[in-house]
């Protein structure tokens, strides 16, 4: 079984892990969040400089942490799409490095294919086909997973990402960044129904509306006319029932489409993946309503949802098992679909 070191910069997260197949040897991540936090998002290009800073010190722990030596190791992989060019070009550039010095194989790794492989870090034995959620910063995806590399997307949002909808409304309740977690932990207090929010639908040219397209614009307005309205009637803003509100309504969203796709796709088995996937209140919909249509749900444990480079390491593994093999040439993108994964490899 493969033994890949796989480094992830692709966005505000520095982290370096050594898997073996599908069990983590090692994991570290190194979170930038406080460098970012007073700017109130990730500000590109001083995310690229503490991953310059921080990528030395992560691969040093990993290797420690995992007691191998570089001859165990048996190919290097780096997220090299999507995400912050800047951020990206320190992990690709680590891994090459490495790769030419230790003369081994590299591997360029699609950041979205990556969130996928958390769910069979944790659950080993799951096999496709199976449908994925994936919910991030900047992506709210549903993908049905045939295979390593053979992706088909069936749904997507037409505007922001859930996490990104989290953060934006996490600002306008002035929790801060970031906002998801934020949010998780304030709603805990507060009172789901508080105010009735819309769905957001896509409309579709036939008549009716796309099964699994979500959009949560609508919604993102609905919350600022909301606290604009509270806040003229001279109201304390009532922070927790606002958060628990509008955190029921996203997971009322995602669960819908989720359980629509997997039925219509007769897929029993649903993995959730990506930074959004840690909600509280998305797990609680989304497990009662498969358990309802006797399908299973696996969540990752929250320090595989959020972005980490053991999954990158584990989608390597597979492709590395299978024959695939990345050019020293290989650049990075800002933009590439989970279904153009074959692109990032030679054969
Ligand atoms: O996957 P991830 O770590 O990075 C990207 O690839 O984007 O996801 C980060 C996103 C952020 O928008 C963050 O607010 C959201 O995931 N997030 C959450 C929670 N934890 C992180 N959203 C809702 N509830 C959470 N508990
Ligand atoms: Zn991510």
């Amino acid at each position: 079984m493969a033994t890949i070191l796989a480094i992830e910069s692709s966005c505000d997260e520095t982290a370096v892990a050594i898997v073996k197949n599908r069990n983590v040897l090692s994991s570290i991540v190194a979170s930038q969040i406080d460098c970012h936090r007073v700017y109130g998002g990730v500000v590109p290009e001083v995310a690229s400089r503490q991953h310059l800073l921080a990528v030395n010190t992560c691969l040093a722990e990993a290797l420690q942490q995992a007691q191998v030596s570089w001859s165990e190791i048996e190919a290097i992989a780096a997220t090299v799409a999507p995400g912050l060019v800047g951020a990206l070009m320190v992990g690709l550039t680590t891994a090459k490095t490495l790769a030419m010095v230790h003369q081994k194989p590299f591997l360029g790794v699609h950041h979205l294919e990556g969130h996928i492989y958390a769910s069979y870090l944790s659950h080993p034995t799951l096999e496709p086909p199976f449908l994925c959620l994936l919910v991030s910063g900047g992506h709210t995806s549903l993908i049905q997973v045939k295979g390593c590399g053979d992706y088909q997307q069936l749904g997507t949002t037409r505007d922001d990402a859930a996490g990104e909808a989290f953060d934006k409304v996490a600002r306008l309740l002035g929790l801060g960044y970031p906002g998801g977690p934020m949010i998780d932990r304030v709603a805990q207090t507060g009172n789901p129904q508080a105010f009735p929010l819309p769905v957001g639908r896509i409309s579709l040219p036939t008549g009716g509306y796309h099964p699994y397209d979500s959009s949560f614009s609508g919604l993102k307005t609905a919350m600022l006319r909301l606290v604009n309205d509270l806040k003229a009637s001279g109201q304390d803003l009532p922070v927790a029932d606002l958060a628990a509100s509008f955190q029921a309504t996203v997971a009322r969203s995602l669960t819908q489409k989720t359980l629509a796709c997997a039925l219509d796709y007769g897929l029993t088995t649903i993995a959730v993946g990506g930074g959004v996937a840690a909600n509280r209140e998305l797990r609680h919909q989304l497990q009662k309503a498969a358990q309802e249509h006797h399908l299973t749900v696996y969540f990752p444990p929250l320090k595989f949802c959020t972005d980490n480079a053991a999954m990158i390491a584990c989608a390597a593994a597979e492709h590395f098992e299978r024959g695939d093999r990345s050019s020293l040439k290989l650049g990075v993108q800002s933009r590439l679909g989970i279904t153009e994964v074959h692109h990032l490899f030679e054969n």
